[in-house]
């Protein structure tokens, strides 16, 4: 019996045999797209589930170098201090409220009592010169091997643009965007003397999918994507690895999520996943955007799953239907408040 395929009524094949370049040409096309698409699934797939990032050694662990961690008085940015600590890195750890970065330091100090600590009390929000001068008068003589731009802010609650307080504005920008840069170009001095580094800019899926009613926090996230990408490629001749850390929901203050699930990890669960992964893009092999890397297990899934649906306009009005219920559940919450008082 002869195969089907070697039928010569099919229309298809008739329609080849008359086209040959035009066939060969689509079944050249036909197997490099999908070819790629196995490729970077199988990327996204090791990297996240299989392979192990650059070791802290390389920055400077267990060698008297320090880890500078902004934001490092709760949440995120405290369980940075207290694993780079564990690792063998000095930390200083910078933020507004001195008594919770002490109490990071207490952490720190039964955690690893190796490490020494630093603590520099600044409100990033403020573009205080003064305050810049004394942090750099601090750092002027310490090995740094670690920066974490991990400090920031978001919206009290999900609020349409025209209705956002201009210094909620002010401070997002101020702490999300201008802080970073400064503090950024403080510390690479330091790094590029001693030809090794590690940047860790935190950055937000709300950089990757415009959100509605966080307008501003999310463009300060994409901003930092943006830096990275840019900033990397300049410093990688020199031994320094910048990352952007694209992160989705994790337990903490700011996303005012209490409990931990499959998607949203403990601090502790997502700086792990961090600090494993150093230099693989994980989740953010997909789309290929330098120097991101989106770490946490099921955040690199639902990376990789924007990716393949490359439907950045359902994301969006998704997005802006969850903000609107997120609104009505913070304001109805706010009314009970302001009745019990
Ligand atoms: N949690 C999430 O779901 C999530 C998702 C995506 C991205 N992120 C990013 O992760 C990072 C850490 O967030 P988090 O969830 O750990 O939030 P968090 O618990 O609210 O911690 C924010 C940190 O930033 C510091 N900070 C805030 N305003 C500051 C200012 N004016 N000057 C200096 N430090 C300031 C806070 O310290 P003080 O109050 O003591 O100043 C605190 O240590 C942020 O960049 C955030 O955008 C978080
Ligand atoms: C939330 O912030 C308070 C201080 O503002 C801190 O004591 C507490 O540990 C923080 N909670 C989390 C989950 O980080
Ligand atoms: C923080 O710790 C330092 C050094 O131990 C101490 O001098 C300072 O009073 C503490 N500050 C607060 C607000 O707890």
């Amino acid at each position: 019996m002869p195969l089907v395929i070697l039928n010569t009524e099919l229309p298809l094949f008739t329609w080849t045999v008359d086209h040959p370049w035009l066939s060969a040409f689509l079944l050249a096309l036909g197997s490099f797209t999908f070819l790629r698409f196995a490729v970077k699934t199988a990327v996204v797939f090791s990297q996240t589930f299989l392979l192990g990032g650059t070791s802290l050694k390389k920055f400077g662990a267990k060698q008297g170098a320090w880890a500078v961690v902004t934001g490092a008085s709760t949440g995120i940015g405290r369980e940075f201090a207290v694993q780079l600590a564990k690792a063998g890195f000095n930390v200083l750890v910078a933020a507004r409220s001195t008594s919770s970065l002490n109490e990071t330091v207490s952490e720190i100090a039964s955690a690893a009592s190796g490490s020494q600590t630093k603590v520099v009390t600044i409100d990033l929000s403020k573009d205080d010169e003064a305050a810049y001068a004394s942090f750099a008068d601090t750092i002027a003589a310490l090995d740094i091997g670690v920066l974490v731009n991990n400090a920031g802010k978001s919206h009290e609650m999900p609020t349409d643009f025209v209705e956002t307080p201009k210094s909620e504005m002010d401070d997002i920008l101020a702490i999300n965007t201008r802080a970073v840069l400064r503090i950024t170009a403080l510390v690479v001095p330091h790094m590029l003397q001693r030809k090794r580094g590690l940047i860790l800019n935190i950055g937000s899926f709300a950089g990757e999918i415009p959100s509605p009613m966080l307008a501003t926090y999310s463009a300060s996230k994409a901003f930092l994507a943006t830096f990275s990408a840019a900033l990397g490629a300049e410093l990688k001749p020199h031994g320094i690895v910048v990352e952007h850390v694209n992160t989705y929901f994790v337990v903490s203050n700011m996303s005012k999520i209490r409990r931990a699930s499959a998607l949203v990890p403990t601090p502790r669960a997502f700086v792990r996943a961090v600090l494993a992964k150093l230099g693989l893009p994980c989740g953010a092999a997909f789309t290929g955007r330098p120097h991101t890397s989106t770490p946490f297990w099921s955040h690199a899934l639902v990376d990789y799953a924007i990716g393949v649906l490359g439907w950045t306009g359902g994301m969006v009005s998704y997005t802006h239907g969850l903000h609107k219920s997120i609104r009505k559940r913070a304001l109805r919450k706010k009314e009970r408040e302001a009745k019990r008082e």
